[in-house]
């Protein structure tokens, strides 16, 4: 028998090297060498499988028009670009307690026209069972395994062929062919090449879930991301309800899209209309709330941001944030006490995002703005009057991107006000078709004056 020979991975980046070292050149991070034992004897490997190819002309080709599967979750389809394509790997990475198993669980159980297989290596078969139960709608075609050696995992396939597969979670599985241990780098690598092979080959799709690691990272190699056809990214947070799913990587469509969720107690809900659960409709008009116009990718939706500013009992004033930078609510307050005059260094500043969400959008800049303003002087914003602008250092009211959709959605919603920036490009945008109020301004103080002054 040939000696099996070791090596050194790093468990973060997944370079390699012939003896133990502390800081990985490639990845900077340190203490991440492990020692991997590999069997080179065995060449299942999907590296060193040879196949015999010819090169051809792109003409000559011919690709049939994949038709995709459609799952039954609308807004996962979306997000994958119009269904699920044959043959296609999708890694689903998120935080633990998320819904990932949820997930995918829901959309075994929503394929009622095609056997479907989700193996486990996480949870028994009884636990499955009492979820899919919560979630209900059970059919027979759906089957449950429990396994984690790739191996066996490989035979029920190929007894049971089924149409879809799903493994929960890929850090689990090991294989014969790597001696290291389960959620090994080599390993994860070994067993997600094979299943990937084996979708290829099959014209089925599987669904990989990954564990993130504490900086939100897949857990395991980058290569595994390179080798997967799609990576969705499963947000949001456990004190919230809603879900986030957003496309990190798709071959088959584009990233820009973005799923969204509610957890109920029967499992994942598609929420297809975010804005109106994002917005709240308050009876009465209420000080420190201010709607902005926002998109995610390339997806809008209406955003509610709430702000309350009090005296400080102390000398140094709290500033705190949920779900919006706190480097930029500073900026933004330095803003409006150097270039607007007004005087908040005495106040404590807080600042909430409805609805447990994180905005990485400037557009939301003017809405913080004036929330903080309607808190500060305790008037109350319109309820129908939205925001759409950045704000930059001068204080001046910088335009946006896809400013259209924007206009567009608040006006679907009801608003009859939006205040976008007076400095965008007219000649490019036509907002004639538009119905809703269209406030151009400049400067913030513009903005206070139009809404406070009566
Ligand atoms: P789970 O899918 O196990 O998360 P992951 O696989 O990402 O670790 O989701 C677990 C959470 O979802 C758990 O805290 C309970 C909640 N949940 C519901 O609120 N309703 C449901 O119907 C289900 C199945 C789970
Ligand atoms: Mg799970």
């Amino acid at each position: 028998m040939a000696k099996a020979r070791s090596e050194y991975v790093c468990q973060n980046c997944g370079s390699k090297s012939p003896k133990w070292i502390g800081h990985c050149p490639a990845c900077n991070e340190w203490n991440t060498y492990v020692e991997e034992i590999i069997q080179r004897e065995d060449k299942r490997s999907l590296s060193l499988k040879k196949t015999v190819s010819t090169p051809l002309k792109v003409t000559d080709i011919t690709a049939s028009k994949e038709k995709r599967i459609l799952s039954g979750m609308h807004e996962f389809n979306r997000i994958l670009g119009g269904g699920i394509v044959p043959g296609s790997t999708i890694l689903i990475g998120g935080e633990p307690g998320i819904g990932k198993s949820t997930l995918v669980l829901q959309l075994t159980l929503l394929m009622t026209d095609r056997t479907s297989l989700y193996v486990s290596g996480e949870e028994s078969a009884e636990q499955i069972k009492l979820r899919a139960e919560r979630i209900g709608k059970l059919h027979e075609k759906c089957y449950i395994l429990t396994e984690t050696y790739l191996d066996t995992i490989l035979d029920h396939i190929s007894n049971l062929t089924p149409e879809f597969i799903v493994i929960d979670s890929i850090q689990t599985l090991y294989t014969d062919i790597i001696d290291s241990s389960p959620g090994s780098v080599s390993q994860i690598r070994e067993c997600a090449s094979q299943l990937l092979r084996y979708a290829k080959e099959h014209h089925i799709p599987v669904v990989l879930i990954g564990h993130i690691t504490k900086e939100g990272h897949i857990a395991g190699p980058k290569v595994l991301e390179h080798i997967v056809d799609t990576v969705l990214q499963f947000e949001g947070d456990d004190q919230h309800i809603y879900r986030l799913i957003r496309s990190v990587k798709n071959r088959y469509g584009s990233t820009a899209d973005l799923g969204i969720f509610e957890m109920t107690s029967t499992g994942l809900r598609e929420v297809t209309n975010p804005s109106e659960i994002l917005l709240s409709n308050w009876d009465e008009q209420l000080s420190g709330v201010a709607i902005a116009s926002t998109l995610d990718g390339i997806r809008p939706f209406l955003i509610e941001v709430q702000a309350l500013v009090s005296s400080s009992v102390y000398a140094t004033p709290q500033r705190s944030s949920t779900g919006f930078d706190l480097r930029r609510l500073s900026m933004l307050l330095a803003v409006l006490e150097k270039r607007a005059g007004f005087r908040l260094t005495a106040k404590d500043v807080f600042l909430n995002i409805a609805g447990g969400l994180k905005i990485y959008d400037p557009a939301i800049d003017l809405a913080v703005i004036i929330s903080i303003l309607s808190s500060n002087f305790d008037l109350p914003v319109d309820s129908k009057t939205c925001f759409a602008a950045e704000v930059g250092l001068s204080g001046e009211i910088r335009p946006v991107s896809r400013i259209e959709q924007r206009i567009g959605e608040a006006e679907k919603l009801g608003f009859n006000k939006i205040f976008v920036s007076k400095y965008m490009n007219r000649k490019i945008t036509d907002l004639s078709r538009f119905k809703i109020g269209i406030e151009f301004v400049g400067k913030v103080e513009d903005v206070f004056k139009r809404l406070f002054d009566k």
